[in-house]
């Protein structure tokens, strides 16, 4: 089979999840092509607006902080969407940006019990030590294998690192969320920026003169 050291930079390989069986099935389903060195995972439904891209930023703190274990985006959630994420346990105060020991982490905990409101985004580097944890998740017939349990896991193995990310995120998985991004994306297109900010500003829809 095919591993990336094999290839060159930029070649494309495609896996499919033949099952919906969670965020932690579906990691696990490209480990043979993978091979033994830290990888990132991006997921697509969160798009974030940043000077420098979040990747970047993660893949710079990451060498920073020793290079091994693994490293999750996170930024602070309103209260209300606190169950809709993963959510970190951290052993210091979070800084505005930069990086963070995580202790302990839960998939989309109620409010009342959550260790705080810093909630996992969709970027994420990992050491390959994240297979073995995932392929430890499995039990549940029909369930899901969530990343989240397996990044638990291995917390014993590996530093597991938090990083607060400098950018504005959106979650393109829900309809407002989308449109947002597009008007925010758009907006700081060199072609079509100006004609979005002067609808805006006109506070009406259309291109009709008043
Ligand atoms: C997934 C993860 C969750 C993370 C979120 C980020 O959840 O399971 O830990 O906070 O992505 O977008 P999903 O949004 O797929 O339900």
């Amino acid at each position: 089979s095919l591993s990336a050291s094999e290839l060159p930079d930029g070649a494309l390989i495609t896996v499919f999840q033949q099952e919906p069986m969670g965020l932690g099935h579906a990691i696990g389903c490209a480990r043979s092509v993978v091979g033994d060195e830290p990888f990132a995972v991006m997921l697509p439904d969160d798009l974030i607006l940043s000077d420098i891209p979040v990747m970047k930023q993660m893949v710079d703190a990451y060498a920073a902080a020793g290079g091994r274990g693994h490293m999750l985006a996170a930024q602070t959630v309103l209260p209300s969407e606190v169950h809709k994420y993963g959510i970190l346990e951290v052993d210091t105060d979070a800084p505005s940006v930069g990086v963070m020991s995580v202790t302990s982490l839960v998939e989309k905990p109620d409010l009342s019990h959550a260790p705080s409101r810093l909630g996992v985004v969709g970027r994420y580097i990992f050491e390959p030590t994240i297979f073995e944890a995932i392929a430890s998740q499995g039990g549940t017939v029909g369930g899901e294998i969530q990343l989240t349990d397996a990044i638990c896991s291995d917390i014993v193995n590996v530093p597991v690192h938090g990083y607060r990310f400098d950018g504005a995120r959106f979650d393109c998985g829900s309809a407002a969320g989308f449109v947002q991004a597009n008007i925010a994306f758009g907006r700081q297109h060199h072609e079509v920026g100006p004609a979005i900010d002067q609808m805006l500003a006109s506070g009406r829809p259309g291109i009709a003169a008043a």
